[in-house]
């Protein structure tokens, strides 16, 4: 069995990619507690011993606030860890694939962005996520880069986009949320089954990977509440200048999986059917 070593496991698409992942590979899973990637020696020394065939970098701060807050934990982990990561898997001769957003796009573009179009990042979150990608690809031959939207995945410990709009809706009667932020709601399940279909194809390079769709936070919040059949709460769509954040958020983050398409790989699934099953899921 080939070996696969991965980081970020406890996360949300750690908890995704590892059911799947451990059908085929031997895994052998790092995250914060056992090994920070930030320590350059540590991650050399594990993937060295561990000589896996592939390394999955699933391990980031992802909380887009908190990097704006703090840019040198954000580019410590995100730009600097994913170095590591990457000089381990030089050395060791392993295969990387990197997960990285569709935040590194500027949002200007009126439809979604394909792999051609260029990065221009507009905060600290997804500027150090495309340094650790040009890190990587400084470094390394043989990676991909797995471009993903607005995740959500995780069951009962979802405290993100969907858990919290599920959480709050059933405590409140009416939520305002903004219509003018635009990506493509993307189910953990259908990216790691993507990334697993994907990674023994030898056809490096990048690729985005998120569910077929384009929405906006209002639109998707409306389906939540009808997946979840939460009828006591009224949406109230709203722009996002009410809502003062640390850090500037593109207009549009969609992804068309175009990359894909040229192969000829069927499309993933709508992002709406994705999350139907997800909330099943979590009434289960
Ligand atoms: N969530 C999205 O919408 C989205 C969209 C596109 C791409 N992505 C990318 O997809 C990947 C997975 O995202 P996710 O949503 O699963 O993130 P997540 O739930 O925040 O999980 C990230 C994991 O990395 C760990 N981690 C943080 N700092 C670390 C360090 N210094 N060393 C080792 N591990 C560390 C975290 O531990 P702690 O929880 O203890 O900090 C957590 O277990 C990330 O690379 C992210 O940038 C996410």
């Amino acid at each position: 069995m080939d070996r696969i070593y991965i980081t970020g496991v406890k996360g949300m698409l750690g908890r995704a990619v590892v059911p799947l992942f451990r059908e085929r590979y031997e895994i052998f899973p790092a995250d914060l507690g056992e090994t920070d990637v930030r320590d350059a020696d540590a991650i050399m020394g594990d993937i060295c011993r561990t000589k896996p065939r592939f390394v999955l970098h699933l391990a980031a701060i992802t909380d887009v606030d908190a990097c704006e807050k703090n840019p040198d934990e954000a580019y410590g982990v995100n730009a600097l860890g994913t170095r590591n990561v990457a000089l381990a898997c030089q050395r060791s001769d392993a295969v990387m694939a990197y997960i990285s957003t569709g935040m590194v796009y500027d949002g200007r573009k009126e439809t979604p962005y394909v792999e051609f179009d260029p990065a221009c990042p507009l905060n600290v979150y997804a500027r150090s996520k495309y340094q650790g990608e040009i890190m990587m690809k400084d470094l390394l031959s043989r990676f991909y880069t797995f471009y993903s939207c607005w995740l959500f995945g995780g069951g009962i410990a979802d405290k993100k986009f969907v858990g919290r709009i599920i959480e709050r809706a059933r405590n409140t009667s009416e939520l305002r949320v903004v219509n003018d932020k635009f990506g493509s709601p993307t189910y953990t399940v259908d990216l790691a089954k993507r990334m697993f279909d994907f990674i023994e194809s030898g056809l490096y390079g990048k690729y985005h990977c998120a569910n077929a769709g384009c929405v906006n936070r209002f639109e998707m919040s409306l389906e939540i509440l009808k997946a979840a059949g939460i009828t006591g709460c009224r949406l109230v769509p709203v722009s996002s200048d009410e809502f003062a954040l640390p850090a500037a958020r593109p207009r549009m983050e969609a992804l068309r999986n175009y990359n894909f398409e040229l192969l000829g790989l069927a499309p993933m699934r709508n992002w709406a059917d994705a999350l139907n099953d997800y909330i099943e899921t979590m009434n289960a």
